[in-house]
């Protein structure tokens, strides 16, 4: 399987997954593939909805370098401190924002052997954790933050959707009329 960044505007990236029911072999080899896509990318977290799979799991690697796997994750407690940080996304490229979250937060997860675990994160893990969560209820940070950028981005982001599809469309009337012109030109040798 080819697996592929969705990019705005896109719908499954505005879908609420659906809880993982067993973590099998195959769910760990899409994992290995979602780190293996994040990090060529440059990315530093990546949600499956993200990927087309509309199921609750993420990956993420924060500044210690530990790949880390979240199934089936529930944050079950944040701080009312909050604090601005500048936010990117693999699914948005080239763009960012300030976006103010919770700075401590407490997650409750399984890992990628099935087992649960509790983790207490803040820093930059807490606001990784924060915004791949989002994506499994359809949410991006674009949402969170101006709607005035939120806007701008993506009408960008249809436009540049738009051009594509035309550009698409006209390859095939060029294929096409080829076609038809060697089909016409047999005809006459005929
Ligand atoms: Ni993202």
């Amino acid at each position: 399987m080819c697996m592929k960044v969705l990019h705005l505007g896109d719908e499954r990236l505005r879908q609420i997954s659906t809880p993982v029911t067993e973590v099998t072999d195959d769910l760990r080899a899409t994992i290995e593939q979602m780190f293996e896509l994040m990090l060529k990318s440059d990315g530093v977290g990546l949600a499956a909805p993200q990927v087309g799979i509309m199921q609750r799991f993420f990956v993420l690697i924060a500044e210690d370098n530990v790949k880390r796997v979240f199934i089936n994750p529930q944050i079950i407690k944040t701080s009312t401190e909050t604090g601005s940080f500048e936010e990117g996304c693999l699914s948005i490229p080239n763009q960012y924002e300030t976006i103010v979250r919770p700075l401590q937060i407490t997650v409750q997860a399984l890992n990628e052997k099935g087992k649960p675990f509790t983790l207490e994160a803040d820093g930059f893990l807490a606001r990784i954790i924060q915004h791949e969560y989002d994506h499994l209820d359809g949410i991006l940070y674009i949402d969170r933050g101006d709607p005035v950028f939120k806007f701008k981005v993506e009408k960008q982001f249809a436009e540049r959707k738009e051009k594509h599809l035309a550009r698409e469309k006209a390859k095939i009337a060029k294929a096409t009329k080829i076609a038809e012109k060697k089909a016409a030109k047999a005809t006459k040798k005929a």
